[in-house]
């Protein structure tokens, strides 16, 4: 038989993977239609190693017996600074049969301290003060050897957004460079392949700059600015080889300066770009710069300067509006169907010299009109002044949420073709599908993808359009399972975690309710330790570590991990309970009134001791998989006491169906005591499974929960064998629900049930966002349950085979891309007879587990079973 190729991976990067801070990174690989039975018994990589001047080429392979394939240990020696290792990896079957090699793949790392040369530079003029200045442009010229350019590397980061122009052109389609994370802390540097924007000779390199998070207006009641300092600043290094050596060209005292044109720029506001001050040729070699300003070089720690985990924001799409109304003269209103992230970009016709054209953004219209209300204080709002010529435009330094826009200011007819909107988001790999034969439950499913795809943006951002976009804790916290199968988020969340670590690190433990942090308003302070929002400190790594058995991530995420718990214990004190101070609790449950969001039916102290004792459990086990035996008993003692006070304060009190004491006899307080296993045994559990039921029946198959119960609910009725009320709930189109939200005209995943009202108004609150993806945390469970793909050990090595038809769902089907590659389940349903095919990614196993059947094991491959419902 013949063995495919392998695809290979560096960690979590995308590919090549330039300036990485890994010394050693590890590799995996996958095989994509690998002959039935095909089982690994060895591979081999074969490596070159080049200096960064490409000159000191090794070159050596190495075999080993072995079945691994994810994230195995680096083979060569450790990549010293701005080493480049071209690698390829083959496989043996057990007949001792070689794949062929695979398509080689790059680890290049970054520099190493003292081989940063590159200073910051800003503007070396009077910007002025206050809200909006001016943007910044600077560039810089520089002689290469008059010799071909063999290979050249552009390092960039940026005091505020950076985007570069060498020669005239944009270097690489990343966005809002460098991102977000505590600047003075972290600082990301993006490496780019510049080696054919350059040439033999003069060459000339720009920036353009903005505030972007680091001293743009950011954050709750009007905001802040300079949150992390008063001056934008770029920081830039170029190393360019020829065969007469390298070449370092930096950011430096000889750089110049001047305001560009944009003359606003903010991410919640919107940018105004007059072209008219737009220097033609400003990028190019050969500019008159005489009038421009010298630079000013601003301190910076390099030792701060480290390369991203995941990839950068690009545009991953177009969308054309599907309907366009002319309002008024020259006002246009544009709907794109879909609720997204991004800008537009316009193909604007000739006009007068300074015409003015203006663009807002909205989630929903009322009364035919952008209803901007719920954007609260952020303005959304874009303009252009025209040269007067035709030209294409698209904001640099912004970024909406939005599903409709309105264009104004738009001379004469505005024709198809000329505005579409650019979906930005963090470039990750899609890895999970879902469909069924209900077109609204995969409605509803795509609404999830694109609330993920909406939010995750360079940081997972509660929501995209008002003034907030903070990394909320806890919704990242429910969403990790769901958005784990979805997209490949580990590099994105990795990078993240980083953040939420350094910020405990400051803090003293706590994971604060988001991070970055920033000033928090009248309400949020950043030593508040919230259940549910801090637990992302341990739940995240853990649902991370579910889908990729990266026990790295686990180790480096470990510490933080400890100290929330720790931190918490603290505040629970000897009783195990964690019953006092404010808590966010069961956050925005269907009964919380518009004015009031923390008003919830559940007791928040009961969601909060739920959420200490799941910390506290799965950091025992994580202590566990690190060989961290002392620990993994002292917080497996923990958690166990954290369980006993749990019930008993709890069961008494009516979690369990037990009694019914209206604070703790909930759907959200049977739905946490069934799914992070509080209650004492099976018989308890079916008992709180039972009154779930009913009190899901009672309440007309209508949900009740918030962000705590939502993720858990559906799962908490299969697992105690109410499967029938799981699909009730979720199939409900009665508001609140998931379905009425679609019979609503939903396309993402609104914060609040009823953030339109049932009929069609906005909900008046302040929290009425209608693209936040806490609520869409119940894919998980479509994709685990009604479609059955989930793993069965951390990593998929072992992979569980479980669908539970029910809800009249004919057919339903998941897929996802496993480490291991791509692991499949589509079911049929014929009155009672049900036809499963599943296919098996080489170097795994399956547990397939079939209503009616006894429980089998599988190997690779594709498989077809039939079983008749038990009950048929
Ligand atoms: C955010 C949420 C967040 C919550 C916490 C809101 O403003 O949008 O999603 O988790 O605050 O209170």
């Amino acid at each position: 038989m013949t063995v495919p190729a392998p695809h290979v991976r560096i960690e979590h990067h995308e590919q090549p993977a330039l300036g990485i801070d890994e010394t050693a990174p590890r590799l995996s690989w996958h095989l994509e239609d690998a002959p039935a039975g095909f089982q690994q018994e060895a591979y081999e990589i074969s490596w070159t190693l080049e200096a960064a001047d490409g000159q000191a080429r090794e070159q050596d392979s190495r075999r080993v017996d072995s079945a691994e394939q994810v994230l195995v240990p680096w083979p060569a020696r450790p990549l010293g600074s701005r080493e480049r290792a071209v690698l390829a990896v083959r496989v043996r079957d057990a007949e001792g049969a070689w794949s062929g090699w695979s398509e080689p793949v790059v680890a290049e790392r970054g520099p190493d301290l003292e081989d940063w040369q590159a200073q910051m530079v800003g503007p070396g003029y009077a910007e002025g003060v206050g809200l909006h200045r001016r943007a910044p442009l600077l560039r810089h010229e520089f002689e290469l050897p008059p010799l071909p350019v063999q290979q050249a590397r552009l390092r960039v980061t940026a005091h505020g957004l950076a985007e570069v122009e060498l020669n005239g052109d944009r270097v690489g389609r990343e966005e809002l460079l460098p991102g977000w994370t505590p600047y003075h802390e972290r600082l990301r540097v993006h490496t780019f392949d510049v080696t054919a924007q350059l040439r033999p000779g003069r060459n000339a390199i720009g920036a353009w700059l903005a505030d972007g998070w680091f001293r743009g207006r950011f954050g709750f009641e009007g905001g802040t600015w300079n949150i992390y300092g008063e001056h934008v600043g770029l920081f830039a290094q170029l190393e360019v080889t020829t065969e007469a050596g390298t070449e370092v060209i930096t950011t430096g005292p000889q750089w110049r300066s001047a305001p560009g044109p944009l003359t606003r720029a903010s991410l919640y506001d919107g940018e105004t770009y007059d072209a008219r001050l737009h220097p033609a040729g400003w990028s190019e070699p050969g500019f008159d710069d005489a009038d421009w300003h010298g630079v000013e070089i601003h301190e910076l720690d390099r030792a701060v300067l480290s390369a991203p985990d995941g990839p950068p924001v690009r545009c991953t799409e177009e969308l054309a509006p599907v309907e366009v109304t002319r309002l008024r003269e020259g006002t246009y209103l544009l709907d794109f169907g879909q609720n997204h992230s991004g800008r537009l970009r316009l193909q604007v016709p000739a006009a007068e010299p300074g015409h003015e054209i203006r663009v807002r953004h909205a989630e929903v219209l009322q009364d035919g009109e952008l209803y901007t209300r719920t954007l609260r204080d952020a303005a959304a709002t874009d303009e252009l002044l025209s040269t007067g010529e035709a030209m294409r435009w698209e904001p640099r330094f912004t970024i909406h949420g939005y599903r409709f826009a309105e264009v104004s200011g738009w001379p004469g007819e505005l024709a198809e073709g000329s505005v579409v909107s650019r979906v930005l988001h963090s470039d990750m790999q899609r890895t999970g599908w879902f469909r069924s034969s209900d077109p609204l439950l995969d409605r509803l499913h795509e609404n999830v993808v694109w609330s993920l795809r909406s939010n995750f943006v360079d940081i997972p951002t509660d929501c995209p359009q008002r003034d907030e976009r903070l990394a909320w804790t806890g919704d990242i916290q429910v969403f990790t399972p769901t958005a784990g199968f979805l997209y490949d988020v580990h590099g994105f969340l990795a990078d993240w975690l980083r953040t939420l670590s350094s910020e405990q690190a400051r803090l003293g433990g706590t994971a604060p309710v988001y991070a970055p942090w920033i000033p928090g308003g009248r309400f949020w302070r950043e030593d508040q330790d919230i259940a549910g929002w801090g637990d992302a400190a341990t739940l995240t790594p853990w649902a991370l570590f579910e889908d990729s058995a990266d026990a790295g991530l686990l180790a480096r995420q470990y510490a933080g991990a400890k100290a929330w718990v720790d931190k918490v214990a603290a505040a629970a004190g000897p009783t195990r309970l964690w019953d006092e101070g404010l808590q966010l609790g069961d956050w925005l449950d269907p009964s919380a009134p518009p004015e009031n969001p923390l008003e919830a039916r559940t007791d928040p102290h009961l969601v909060a001791t739920a959420y200490f004792a799941r910390s506290a459990e799965v950091l025992a086990r994580t202590a566990q998989i690190l060989g961290r035996d002392q620990e993994a008993t002292e917080y497996g003692a923990l958690a166990a006491e954290i369980r006993e006070a749990y019930r008993g304060r709890y069961l008494a009190q009516g979690v369990g169906g037990t009694s019914s004491d209206p604070l703790h006899d909930t759907q959200t307080a049977h739905s946490l005591a069934i799914v992070f296993d509080l209650l004492p045994d099976a018989e308890a559990e079916a008992r709180a499974g039972r009154r779930l039921a009913q009190l899901v029946r009672e309440g007309g198959d209508t949900i009740g929960t918030g962000f705590a119960g939502t993720p858990v609910i559906t799962e908490a009725l299969s697992r105690t064998g109410q499967l029938e009320a799981a699909y009730a709930l979720l199939l409900s189109r009665t508001s609140p629900s998931w379905l009425s939200t679609i019979d609503l005209g939903a396309t993402t995943i609104w914060e609040r049930w009823d953030s339109m009202l049932p009929d069609g108004t906005v909900n008046p609150g302040d929290m009425t966002s209608f693209n936040h993806y806490a609520l869409g945390s119940v894919a998980d469970w479509l994709h685990r349950v009604v479609a059955g793909l989930a793993p069965a050990e951390p990593g998929y090595r072992r992979i569980r085979i479980a669908p539970r038809p029910g809800g009249g769902l004919t057919s339903a089907a998941a897929r996802h891309l496993t480490r291991y590659g791509t692991a499949e389940v589509d079911w049929e349903l014929d009155g009672e007879e049900l036809t499963v095919r599943f296919t098996i990614p080489a170097g795994t196993t399956a547990e397939v587990d079939l209503p009616g059947r006894e429980a089998f094991t599988a190997g690779p491959g594709r498989h077809e079973e039939r079983t008749h419902l038990p009950g048929g």
